[in-house]
């Protein structure tokens, strides 16, 4: 197969190495990989038609046959979407779709879906007055969470443990965006009394990798890139199923789904659309198993079923 990579990567620094070793592997496969930054793309729109330049030089989209979409999801517009909409114009698939990755990107919706599919979910509020915070106050107790609802890598998600802490920070965000919507949530304990948290990597319909994330020392955060310590997790049949559930319903391809084991069953976080391949690979790489060969299998699949 032809593939392409597409990266939110900055012309400035390199690919990122596991991006570079999905390419090597590919090619050790007999496929050509090419990877792409996409803020390395211009577009020429007119009437009727469309010019796509990748690094100054006029680009075909429609000589891939599959494109693997990396492109970060901190932004909150699509405007970046104009290459993908480019493949997808040209008949090329892009895994993940852009449809399934709006869902995943904004955690409120993602909660939302995940709650009408009867999954036990981070019980979460909204408030858009500070008004409103009494009423947060009567339902909820301390330590919670407050998070933004398009953040990623952990940068975005605050615990506050008193009254004090949870106004001035309700403040401080309203203080910078007035029209700033985030999420109130429990803190969800785990069931042995770690910090710590599940993701299960998905493709296609297959759940190919876990892992159990334990915070460090300094932080809450149980995110690889917070310093984390990452190891390979077995998963219950019903954590198997909703997560098997929820990516199904997000529409995605490769999901990564993070969830609290709780004395109640698991508890779901969020689903990331463009998962880190660092942590997981670490935990689960044996010498027969490695999770970038499984995705270039799959792409590969895929692009045979178009
Ligand atoms: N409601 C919660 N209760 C307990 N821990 C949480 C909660 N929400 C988030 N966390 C912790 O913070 C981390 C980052 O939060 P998450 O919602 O996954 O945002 P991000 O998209 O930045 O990874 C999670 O992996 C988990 O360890
Ligand atoms: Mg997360």
């Amino acid at each position: 197969m032809r593939l392409g990579i597409l990266t939110a990567t900055i012309t400035e620094c390199d690919f990122f190495p596991n991006i570079i070793e999905l390419k090597i592997i590919g090619e050790r496969k007999g496929h050509k990989v090419d990877l792409f930054k996409n803020g390395e793309f211009n577009l020429i729109v007119d009437t009727n038609s469309t010019k796509l330049y990748y690094n100054g030089k006029p680009f075909d989209p429609s000589c891939y046959d599959i494109i693997l979409n990396r492109l970060s999801v901190r932004e909150k517009s699509n405007a970046e979407y104009y290459v993908v909409d480019e493949f997808l114009k040209a008949g090329v698939p892009v895994i993940n779709s852009p449809d399934s990755i709006m869902k995943a990107r904004n955690k409120l919706l993602s909660l939302q879906i995940m709650s009408s599919l009867g999954i036990n979910i981070t019980r979460s509020a909204i408030i858009r007055r500070p008004e409103d915070i009494d009423t947060i106050l009567k339902e909820f107790s301390f330590p919670l969470i407050i998070k933004n609802i398009f953040g990623s890598l952990g940068s975005s998600t605050l615990l506050v443990y008193d009254t004090k802490q949870l106004i001035s920070t309700i403040d401080y965000i309203w203080n910078v965006n007035r029209n700033e919507i985030f999420l109130i949530q429990d803190f969800i304990k785990s069931d042995d009394d770690t910090v710590s948290d599940f993701r299960v990597f998905v493709l296609g319909n297959e759940i190919i990798a876990s892992m159990k994330r334990t915070n460090s020392d300094r932080d809450f955060r149980a995110n690889y890139k917070k310093g984390a310590h990452v190891k390979k997790a077995d998963l219950t049949i019903q954590e198997k199923e909703q997560c098997l559930l929820i990516s199904k319903s997000f529409g995605l391809e490769i999901a990564g789904v993070d969830f609290i084991r709780t004395k109640d069953g698991p508890v779901f976080l969020e689903v990331n659309s463009n998962p880190g391949l660092d942590g997981i690979r670490l935990a689960t790489k044996t010498e027969g198993f490695d999770i970038l060969e499984k995705i270039i299998v799959r792409l590969d699949h895929l692009k045979m079923k178009k």
